[in-house]
């Protein structure tokens, strides 16, 4: 059986079912999730290996061989359409074009099932997928439940990594108007014991740990790899449950009356479904979605308890974030570019600005030393790598608005991430493409011989598709010094 074959057994089925990484019920065997390529801008649908089973992660693969690909639509498998695609703007607009948010990544959040390979929904600040005419969806104060499997060593704390219930017009329309699982470590409303991320409830206008948008203690962090989430509501109650999605069982972080403040009891939920986002569309927040459900009716403990019992057994795991040719930590290295202009221009800086430099053995060596770096361990995840600058040991590539810089490490959680890039196979066959780990749309890129982490297409100039695979592809060899 799957998640949504246990929920309706337990009497409360789901009316929405989300997952690019597997089928949620038993005998699905339809497209998970849609996939577009920048090379020609062709899609297909992934479907899972079997019915029931993991999804087709080498169909994506195949499909999207040098070139990029992003997460265009994550299919509801419910039969009700209530699909999830790019989020539109609303109390806040999103940075790309006409205001919509960001798509993810196909490929920033791999992982196994039971050993075979599947792709999570890696959300960055700035992206965010909705659906504001949905089927079957609570709305008012009527019955729900929900669960999500998440990342819990991805998260921010800027409003708001959800999945579930929102506003049909992607504003805040006031208290009670959405009821959504949130992860992350926001402290401007609750939180919950140690430092985060907490799994709260996004009830508009405020993240509840518990039955304030102060301190529940019985709210855990949770830093578990792989997270089940679960929030539910029915008139007067509610409960925020969580656990290990790899192992053991869930935990009840609240069980009980709805808040004592206006608007949430009973509650005023319209009904739409976000993901990656706040209730306003709010787009700040990043985190890693792998599955998740809303069902109609409030499931009891022992039927979500069943559902976490067959997501352990589902064996989440984690597989390599790289590909193409070894970067080895401890390693000195320089990237060689590969565009025709270019190729004898090396990836360097001058001061704090990334550009690249024409540099051979007969250069000076201070241009040598500011074109060679020293490849250390991932800051921000030691699957990755960074670059520490060869003439400013203590400063490393990082970006920042998407700009490459050559900065100190400040120590913060942000630095780390911003100087965090996992490589994989060079885009245009040659060298290594180098995506940042917390942007994986975005890669290395040489752009009027500055340095950038790009999108293929994009608002910003530097986004260009033109020379797009050439700009993003370098040859990775032996420092200068
Ligand atoms: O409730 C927290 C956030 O507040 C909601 O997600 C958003 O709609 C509002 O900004
Ligand atoms: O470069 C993108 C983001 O811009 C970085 O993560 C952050 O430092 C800045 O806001």
């Amino acid at each position: 059986a799957g998640p949504c074959d246990i929920y309706a057994s337990g009497g409360t089925p789901c009316v929405a079912a989300h997952s690019t990484t597997r089928a949620l019920f038993s005998a699905y065997s339809g497209s998970l999730y849609q996939v577009r390529r920048g090379s020609d801008g062709a899609t297909t649908n992934i479907g899972p290996l079997s019915a029931g089973g993991v999804a087709n992660a080498a169909a994506q693969d195949s499909f999207c061989t040098s070139t990029t690909c992003l997460i265009t639509t994550i299919f509801d498998q419910t039969g009700r359409a209530n699909h999830l695609t790019q989020a539109p703007p609303g109390g806040f607009s999103g940075p790309e074009a006409n205001g919509f948010d960001n798509l993810a990544a196909a490929d920033g959040a791999p992982v196994t099932l039971n050993g075979q390979k599947a792709y999570g929904v890696f959300i960055s600040p700035g992206s965010g997928y909705r659906n504001d005419a949905t089927n079957g969806i609570a709305v008012g104060d009527a019955a729900e439940g929900m669960y999500a499997v998440l990342d819990g060593t991805h998260f921010n704390d800027a409003c708001c990594f959800d999945y579930g219930n929102g506003e049909t017009s992607a504003r805040d329309t006031g208290n009670g108007h959405m009821e959504a699982i949130y992860f992350g470590n926001s402290r401007v409303w609750g939180t919950g014991s140690g430092n985060g991320p907490w799994v709260m409830a996004d009830l508009e206008n405020g993240l509840f740990s518990g039955v304030t948008t102060g301190l529940n203690s019985a709210n855990p962090t949770m830093t578990q790899r792989f997270v089940t989430s679960v929030v539910k509501g029915e008139p007067g109650t509610w409960a925020i449950r969580g656990g290990n999605g790899a192992s053991g069982a869930l935990s009840t972080f609240y069980s009980g009356a709805r808040p004592n403040v206006a608007g949430y009891n009973p509650m005023h939920r319209e009904g739409a479904i976000i993901l990656g986002i706040g209730g306003d569309n709010s787009n700040g927040a990043q985190g890693t979605f792998y599955e998740g459900v809303m069902t109609s009716g409030y499931p009891s403990d022992a039927t979500e308890n069943s559902v976490q019992a067959n997501i352990v057994a589902a064996r989440y795991a984690t597989t390599s974030l790289t590909s193409g040719p070894a970067i080895t930590v401890g390693s000195t290295v320089s990237l060689r570019a590969t565009t025709a202009c270019c190729t004898t221009r090396f990836l360097a800086h001058t001061g704090t600005t990334v550009n690249t430099q024409v540099v051979s053995s007969s250069s000076t060596s201070a241009l040598k030393l500011s074109a060679s770096w020293t490849v250390v361990a991932g800051l921000a995840n030691s699957a990755c790598v960074s670059f520490e600058s060869r003439d400013t040991p203590g400063s490393f590539i990082r970006h920042a608005n998407f700009v490459l810089l050559v900065n100190a490490n400040d120590g913060s959680k942000l630095f780390h991430e911003d100087a965090t890039f996992c490589p994989k196979v060079g885009l245009n066959g040659q060298g290594n493409s180098i995506r940042a780990w917390g942007y994986p749309t975005r890669s290395i890129r040489h752009f009027n011989n500055l340095g950038y982490i790009a999108s293929n297409s994009g608002v910003h100039d530097f986004d260009s598709a033109t020379s797009y695979n050439d700009d993003v592809s370098w040859v990775v060899g032996a420092a200068f010094a």
